[in-house]
């Protein structure tokens, strides 16, 4: 008998568990959000001068991701608005990872100034320079009182350079009698470095951290959201704390935890369970462990996968030396050119910066220094992936 009939049969009888499953996605945000009091005030206090028509202090947030720093900016940001009655006054939200791209952040935040309405601004071709005299000129002409948040702008700077961060942070006198006040957000402080000092100064004339969630305040987190998403006694306090140890054992990520409970209550539902148990958590963590390797490791170039692969041997971690011999080897086999040492070397610095490996120099005292390399993500994961890729399917 297929299992077909199975899944059919369990699906029937099943009693759905979510009554409310919206309540468990990523983007719902919920009318409270308690452990962020600090924070919401901070952000309500910098941007407050807004209302009487002052230009409010730039504003850099950053904190691990799922710390809670969109989904507070978003809540202030609405009742921001609620509390703005006049027109001139105007708060835009433009996360610059979906945007990707300058022009296309630009495009965006020309929205929230009806400049795309007047076709101002098409949806491509000007000169990014011309764009940003456009927007200036709009401000300044029509007095407009401007905060624009830009989310996730590591992934900005990282890609474009800080040129659309300098033009809005130098240009106070050029908006005058309008100004624009900018708040950005990041999960990666390491994008400082690649700012100009006086954007970064300018930027960050304001800053706010938001710590990562202890795993007792994930409980608490889960237990409010889980009584919106869920009938009752489908998640008992047993699984929400079982999903907010697992999320809190890197750093306290709300989302990893949020996720964790829908995907487990998936699970428990698919199965035709009355209840989330222990082994629905487990199989939804493997899940989301699977899914986030799976991701990071298929957009990846040859050399980089041949180099994460030969990583994955070794139990235990290993070093440079070593890693060459087991890199050559497998290029061998699967008959991909095989790079200088050194060309590797800098590869395993992408790898470190993607989180996929950890690549830290240590010191062997007169010998010289060293690297030592391990792998920073599962090597069950890892190897599923590996075996569904055609260039590296056979080669373990
Ligand atoms: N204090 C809280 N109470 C309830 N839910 C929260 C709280 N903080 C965060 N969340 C929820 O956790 C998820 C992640 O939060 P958010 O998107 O704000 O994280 P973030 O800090 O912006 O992360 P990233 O750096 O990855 O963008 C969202 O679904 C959000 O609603
Ligand atoms: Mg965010």
């Amino acid at each position: 008998m297929s299992g077909i009939d199975e899944i059919f049969r369990r699906a029937k009888e099943g009693r759905p568990l979510f009554v409310n499953r919206e309540a468990l996605r990523p983007e719902y945000v919920p009318a409270t959000l308690p452990f962020r009091d600090a924070q919401t005030k901070a952000i309500a206090q910098v941007l407050a001068p807004i209302l009487r028509g002052s230009k409010p202090s730039n504003l850099l947030l950053y904190g691990k991701t799922g710390t809670g720093k969109t989904a507070v900016t978003n809540y202030v940001l609405s009742k921001l608005k609620a509390e703005a009655n006049t027109s001139d006054l105007i708060l835009a939200y433009v996360n610059t990872r979906l945007a990707d791209g300058e022009y296309r952040t630009l495009a965006d935040f020309a929205k929230f100034l009806d400049l795309r309405k007047e076709k101002q601004i098409p949806l491509t071709g000007l000169a990014i320079g011309e764009v940003v005299d456009r927007i200036s000129d709009n401000i300044k002409s029509n007095k407009k009182k401007v905060v624009l948040v830009l989310d996730e702008i590591d992934y900005l700077v990282k890609l474009f350079g800080d040129d659309i961060l300098y033009a809005f942070t130098r240009s106070g006198e050029r908006l005058a009698p309008g100004f624009l006040a900018l708040v950005g957000i990041s999960n990666d402080l390491k994008f400082k470095e690649g700012l100009d000092p006086r954007v970064l100064s300018s930027l960050s004339e304001e800053e706010l951290v938001f710590p990562p969630y202890t795993v007792d305040e994930l409980r608490e987190i889960l237990t409010e959201r889980a009584k919106m998403a869920f009938r009752p006694s489908v998640a008992s306090s047993a699984a929400i704390n079982m999903c907010a140890a697992i999320a809190g054992s890197e750093h306290g990520d709300a989302r990893r935890a949020i996720d964790l409970l829908r995907i487990a209550g998936e699970v428990a539902e698919r199965e035709g369970l009355s209840e989330i148990d222990e082994s629905c958590i487990r199989r939804a963590s493997d899940k989301m462990e699977h899914d986030r390797v799976d991701e990071a490791i298929r957009s990846l170039p040859v050399q980089n996968k041949a180099i994460l692969l030969a990583v994955s041997m070794f139990n235990g971690g290993t070093n440079t030396g070593e890693l060459y011999i087991a890199y050559s080897n497998l290029c061998k086999k699967i008959g991909v050119e095989t790079l200088t040492q050194r060309r590797m070397s800098g590869i395993l610095g992408d790898l470190d910066l993607l989180g996929l490996v950890e690549a830290s120099v240590v010191s062997k005292g007169r010998r010289g220094r060293t690297k030592k390399i391990q792998l920073l993500i599962g090597k069950d994961a890892l190897e599923k992936t590996f075996s569904e890729d055609t260039t590296f399917g056979a080669a373990n």
